[in-house]
């Protein structure tokens, strides 16, 4: 764990807001059905038995550092359970994207950084107990040919396989295609390639489908000097009002009538 990191966490258990001050009803809201810890969702066990499974599989896989973890396009092989452990987001993390997404009533998401489909499968979750409302689109989006392989048969174990895309490819070649085919935008997860510019540029590129209702997901807002820089120039935008900093993952929201505030707030 790098000292930037170390500081960060120490700074916001201080700096966070205790919710009864809360006076936002908005995040109030938010805070009473996404990021409170909610009442158990029987299918979250079907995926955390998932990941269980995925972090006792020794199986090696081929795995390219494309993102930030790496300057140079490394190539090595990885074990399942070592992916699992190092790059699936932690229930309490995935559980919030999930409410986040059906609460907000969320159609039209997108996923940066699929991994082996944890993340995924929350998300895909959340489409899927609200699919007769709406039309619904979730994509998400992999570098690793071998990752979103195996991702795409976890989904299928989950049955959920039919509420997501699974799109390969690189974010900064794919991205533009993808979201072509999107009228707007309501929830975008960026999971990957954490480095400042990449992050400003996912930003930029999707902003112009931001509406009302949007929220942009940014995960690892502290991982590095360069994410909290691009998280700070994230919270400054013009179009975005509101931001909560839960820490692990920072969340943005363009509502106009909204005062622009940033909130920081602890996930117990
Ligand atoms: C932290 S993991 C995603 C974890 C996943 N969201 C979950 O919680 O289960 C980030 C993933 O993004 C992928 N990635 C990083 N940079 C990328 C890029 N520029 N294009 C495509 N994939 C990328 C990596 O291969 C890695 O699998």
């Amino acid at each position: 764990m790098n000292t930037h990191y170390l500081k960060k966490i120490f700074l916001h258990y201080f700096q966070a807001t205790f919710i009864d001050l809360l006076h936002s009803p908005f995040i109030f809201k938010l805070y009473q059905t996404c990021i409170k810890k909610q009442k158990c969702n029987e299918a979250f066990a079907e995926i955390e038995k998932l990941r269980q499974d995925l972090i006792n599989d020794y199986t090696q896989i081929q795995f390219t550092e494309i993102g930030a973890g790496s300057n140079f396009v490394v190539k090595k092989k990885l074990s399942i359970a070592s992916i699992t452990k190092h790059h699936a987001k932690p229930k309490r993390i995935a559980e919030i994207l999930h409410y986040i997404a059906k609460n907000n009533q969320c159609s039209y998401s997108i996923e940066l950084g699929t991994s082996l489909g944890i993340s995924t499968a929350y998300l895909a979750l959340a489409h899927k107990e609200r699919s007769l409302l709406s039309d619904i689109l979730l994509t998400s989006i992999e570098g690793n040919k071998s990752v979103i392989e195996k991702a795409q048969s976890n989904l299928i174990k989950l049955q959920l396989d039919g509420y997501v895309n699974l799109v390969e490819g690189n974010f900064d070649s794919v991205l533009e295609d993808v979201i072509k085919y999107y009228p707007q935008l309501d929830l975008a997860f960026i999971d990957g390639n954490h480095k400042k510019d990449a992050t400003l540029n996912y930003f930029k590129k999707m902003l112009p489908l931001a509406h009302n209702n949007s929220v942009f997901i940014f995960d690892d807002i502290y991982w590095s000097k360069g994410m909290t820089e691009a998280w700070e120039e994230i919270k400054s935008h013009p179009k975005v009002t509101v931001t909560v900093d839960l820490f692990f993952i920072g969340l943005v929201f363009f509502r106009k009538e909204q005062v622009k505030q940033d909130f920081k707030l602890r996930v117990k």
